[in-house]
């Protein structure tokens, strides 16, 4: 069965059940900005889950392209992908966790025809610091599953301490079957959407098991072990929760968020036992192999791998009719490492670098994909002249670097293995070696990085504001739901409204924005007076109509201001600053300084409406106003 077979043959399977099949989303994702990527398919869908109406109704499926550059270093263990496709579905507030299980095995063992014997699966053992009880309902769902299928399915508790001890159904805490966007219970913000969930596990044979030999062989050998045997190949969760300051609140409906590996799938169906060995990477391989002079990729698996990994990832996040090209800020400084590397590991297998040869493999990913994501064809061109033109820069200083590094290594002392921040600066700002290049080839040495001390040198010379995924929202945002980020917009609007309406002396000196109102500090002397809150009101409102778009522009600080933007705190800014610009043209209503998130339109805001203006300080007054329907 090929890899897009599959892909019809689950999203069919879905459609007989009454779901409507949406296209992917972008890789980049719009309306959710806490992650640079969209790394699966529920993070477009938010909104929904949250209880808005989506036009296609509560029951939705799709095959969503992922990125999850966190991945990156994994590649090489026959599993991971930094790029791949999710089959996925959902339902909102419909069906739950009785539908979604008996249908996910029912698509295994009856469309995919896998052996029942094989499969095994993960349940959440529960934790009542967060209030979140054990999923004893699933399974009981499951045991009636397996016995259909002659099965007693077993129920084991603590498999990391006690090993598979003949079981078929395994509970594990949080660290394992508990699934959010933003991570585990413990780690995510106020207001993150998530749940427990109930994993599904194919075994592969026990010959496959690399346990002996592995990091964990001290330890029993259990589905969740990543010693090679047990792969995961379905995450149905089952999103009804909501972090509060306390602990944990239920949502007003359950919903179910499933996701599932494509290339895992395809590699089972293939009998495969390495996701590269699939139909997916058959052409990009035997192109790296006669690029390479015909090394084989069965003596090179890392290589090979990293490579077209890598490019498949670039060709899918430069084709995305986003315009991301190789930089050094976000989602930009991604597709720069992910290219740098392949042509390290390019060396490696003996790939002239001095040739253009990148474009080659390129060309191959878009005509596999081609069909299915036809937004690759349309930006051929892009993505061709984007990484020949990063190839070339890098090959200018590759070597130069390399011997550099191999200079700085040989300075050192037996007992000092670390390279100094200072060195690793000069490497990433001469010779263009991303920081986690340093890193790697360091390690190769037996050597560590001074990463702290390097990003104090980064600092000092202001070179960049690389945004890390996480921790974008250091604002006045409480948290990241749809509501919030439209309040978020509004205090943009109220700026300038303001700024319009008393002067230019209003600056913001604060805000505090919750999914029910943004609370707003700004400098001004005196009460405002009525006809002046309703004229505020007017403007905001009129915009809102008008449903301009909000726009997000990167660039130096010194062009911000050259260009007028707005800045609320001057000194908190890095050299390179992100303005969301409200409206377009002559019709610019606002345009300030700000990390984000916002949301992409006006029309989305509503009604805007100020409750109470008040003295806050000496010369700052405050503003409190909310949203509500359009009147
Ligand atoms: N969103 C879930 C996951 O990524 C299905 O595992």
């Amino acid at each position: 069965m090929t890899a897009e077979d599959l892909r019809q043959r689950y999203l069919e399977f879905l459609r007989c059940k009454r779901h409507a099949v949406i296209p992917s989303a972008s890789l980049i994702p719009r309306e959710d900005s806490s992650t640079l990527f969209t790394g699966s398919g529920m993070q477009p869908l938010v909104p929904y889950l949250l209880g808005e109406n989506h036009p296609k109704g509560t029951r939705l499926c799709n095959s969503q392209k992922c990125f999850r550059a966190e991945d990156m270093e994994e590649i090489g263990d026959n599993r991971h992908n930094t790029v791949f496709e999710m089959l996925g579905n959902w339902s909102f507030g419909d069906y739950f966790k009785k539908e979604q299980l008996n249908w996910f095995f029912q698509f295994l063992t009856e469309e995919l025809r896998l052996d029942p014997n094989r499969l095994y699966v993960s349940v959440f053992s529960g934790n009542k610091d967060i209030g979140v009880p054990r999923d004893e309902e699933s399974v009981e769902i499951w045991k009636d599953i397996f016995s259909r299928y002659g099965i007693q399915a077993q129920i084991v508790e603590e498999a990391e301490k006690k090993g598979l001890g003949g079981g078929r159904i395994f509970y594990y805490n949080e660290s394992k079957n508990w699934w959010s966007r933003s991570g585990k219970p413990a780690d995510i913000p106020v207001g993150e959407i998530g749940g427990p969930d109930s994993e599904v596990f194919y075994d592969l044979g026990e010959e496959l098991s690399r346990h002996a030999k592995s990091p964990w062989k001290d330890q029993p050998c259990h589905i969740n072990c990543d010693c090679g045997r047990f792969i995961e190949i379905g995450n149905s969760v089952f999103i009804e929760y909501v972090k509060t300051e306390q602990g944990f609140d239920r949502l007003a409906q359950k919903n179910v968020d499933f996701g599932g590996g494509l290339e895992r799938m395809a590699m089972i169906m293939q009998g495969k036992t390495n996701v590269y060995e699939t139909d997916l990477f058959q052409n990009v391989l035997d192109k790296i192999e006669s690029l390479s002079g015909g090394k084989k990729y069965q003596d090179n698996i890392k290589p090979f791998e990293v490579i077209a990994d890598h490019l498949k990832a670039t060709t899918f996040i430069m084709g995305d009719n986003k315009g991301i090209k190789p930089s050094n800020t976000d989602q930009g400084y991604i597709v720069r490492r992910l290219i740098r590397r392949t042509i390290r590991y390019g060396r490696q297998i003996g790939i002239d670098s001095q040739e253009p040869w990148l474009p080659e493999v390129v060309k191959i990913i878009i005509g596999d994909y081609k069909k299915v994501y036809p937004e690759l064809s349309q930006n051929l061109e892009f993505i061709i002249e984007g990484v020949k033109e990063e190839q070339a820069k890098f090959e200018k200083t590759l070597n130069k670097g390399l011997k550099e590094f191999k200079r700085i290594i040989s300075s050192k002392e037996e007992a000092d293995r670390v390279l100094t921040g200072q060195e690793a600066f000069d490497l990433y700002q001469t010779y263009g070696f991303p920081i986690e290049m340093t890193e790697e080839l360091a390690l190769e040495k037996g050597l560590k990085v001074d990463r702290e001390d390097f990003s104090g040198q980064l600092k000092k010379h202001q070179e960049l504001s690389r945004t890390a995924s996480a921790g974008k929202f250091k604002g006045g945002l409480a948290d990241v739901r749809e509501e919030t980020k439209k309040l978020h917009t509004a205090a943009h609007l109220l700026l300038a409204a303001l700024r319009k309406v008393l002067g230019n002396h209003v600056h913001q000196k604060g805000s505090n924005i919750t999914a029910q109102r943004l609370r707003f500090d700004f400098s001004h002397s005196e009460k405002l007076t009525d006809e002046q809150k309703q004229e505020v009101e007017e403007l905001v409102n009129k915009a809102i109509e008008k449903d301009l778009s909000v726009i997000c522009e990167e660039m130096s600080l010194e062009e911000a201001k050259n260009n007028g933007a707005v800045a609320t705190f001057e000194d908190k800014y890095e050299d390179k600053v992100k303005v969301y610009k409200i409206g377009e043209g002559n019709n610019v209503f606002s345009y300030e300084l700000c990390g984000g998130p916002h949301i992409d339109r006006l029309g989305k805001l509503g009604y805007f409406k100020i409750k109470k203006e008040e003295s806050s300080s000496a010369g700052v007054r405050r503003i409190k106003a909310v949203l509500t329907a359009k009147e």
